[in-house]
């Protein structure tokens, strides 16, 4: 079965397709970041705007590259929420279209079942059952995970999400939209003996996260040193670097809490801040002393892409799941309510 891909949630169009038997066929993505940096953050409108011109164009340029016709597709997933509405409903009503013109089945795909089964895309996949860590610009989850669409909340973020904490400290720092990565580069210059951030909600039990006190703490930081140090540059470094090792040694703690409490040998990370370097390398090593494997992703399939839709719509489709003719997108989506796949 061969499956295509199409990722319109945010701000990036992703195509892929997936081939059951020979994997992953092709993939692209076309990231707005240029669109929205001015405004300093994603505009819905500009957003659906651009998925207009871009989806047709990208779902050519990935069939060429995988050197397939449409008519050779058994199957479309498209992504159904959550995300922005109108983006959404870009990807669905190109999918679904798509889908019955060719008179194959479509499926509408949850983004973070996308991002949590991306790992599977690589060798060695792991295997079920594992523990998920999905961090993400809208979501932080820890994820319990027996089956495809068997998933249990273990904990979540109560207020902002980790990207979403790295963006809103980027822009305390001066830094450019997309927040994170640029937050990530500047922390490499910083010295982490220099500042100690929080690291909430470690110090009681739960898997709970709470990330919004952090940029709080950055701002008055940032203010008071600001008024006192003569190296402006060397300080916000330093505040970047305390600020991710806040995030990261908090993200690795609850993981390893996870894994003990479950015994679940396997972990996967997913989601745009599984691209960051320091996580992988922390979260690893603290598994590695548990008795545990951390698995993650390529950084191109951390972030959004068409791969992860591509790859759950397979797993979906290839069950017998398809979507009716009506275009449901949803904006607010709670993965538990998901149906497993047998
Ligand atoms: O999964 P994703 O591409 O989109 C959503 O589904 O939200 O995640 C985007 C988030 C953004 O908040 C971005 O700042 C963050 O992932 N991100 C990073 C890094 N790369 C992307 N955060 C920290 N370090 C990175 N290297
Ligand atoms: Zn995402």
């Amino acid at each position: 079965m061969r499956v295509l891909g199409i990722e319109t949630s945010c701000d990036e169009t992703g195509i892929a397709v997936y081939d059951g038997a020979r994997g992953l066929l092709a993939h692209a993505v076309y990231s707005q970041t240029e669109i929205h940096a001015e405004y300093g953050g994603v505009v819905p409108e500009l957003a659906s705007r651009d998925h207009v011109r871009k989806t047709l164009p990208l779902i050519r340029q990935v069939l060429d590259e995988a050197g397939l016709a449409k008519g050779e597709l058994s199957g479309i997933a498209y992504t159904a929420g959550p995300g922005l509405i109108g983006a959404l409903l870009v990807g669905a009503a190109i999918g679904r279209s798509l889908a019955w013109a060719l008179g194959v089945p479509a499926i509408g795909v949850h983004h973070m079942e996308g991002h949590l089964l991306a790992p599977m895309l690589e060798e060695p996949a792991p295997e079920f059952p594992f523990i998920a860590l999905l961090v993400s610009g809208g979501h932080t989850q820890l994820v319990e995970v027996t089956g495809v669409g068997r998933y249990r909340i273990l904990g979540e973020s109560l207020d902002d999400a980790a990207g979403e904490a790295f963006d809103k400290t980027a822009k305390i720092l001066d830094l450019p939209y997309p927040g994170g990565p640029a937050l990530a580069r500047l922390a490499e210059r910083g010295d982490p003996a220099r500042y100690r951030f929080p690291r909430p909600m470690t110090d009681r039990p739960g898997l709970d996260f709470s990330f919004s006190g952090l940029k709080t703490f950055t701002l008055n930081c940032l203010r008071e040193e600001l008024a006192r140090r003569p190296d402006p540059e060397q300080t916000r470094a330093d505040i970047a670097r305390a600020f991710e090792e806040a995030v990261v040694e908090t993200l690795v703690i609850k993981c390893r809490r996870a894994v003990r409490e479950t015994r679940c040998p396997r972990l996967v990370m997913a989601g745009g801040v599984s691209a960051n370097r320091r996580l992988r390398e922390r979260v690893e090593r603290a598994l590695a002393a548990e008795g545990a494997r951390a698995y993650y992703p390529r950084p191109a399939l951390c972030t959004d892409n068409g791969a992860m839709i591509a790859y759950a719509g397979w797993q979906r489709l290839r069950a017998g799941q398809v979507e009716p003719l009506a275009i449901v997108p949803r904006a607010r989506w709670p993965m538990e309510s998901l149906p497993p796949v047998a």
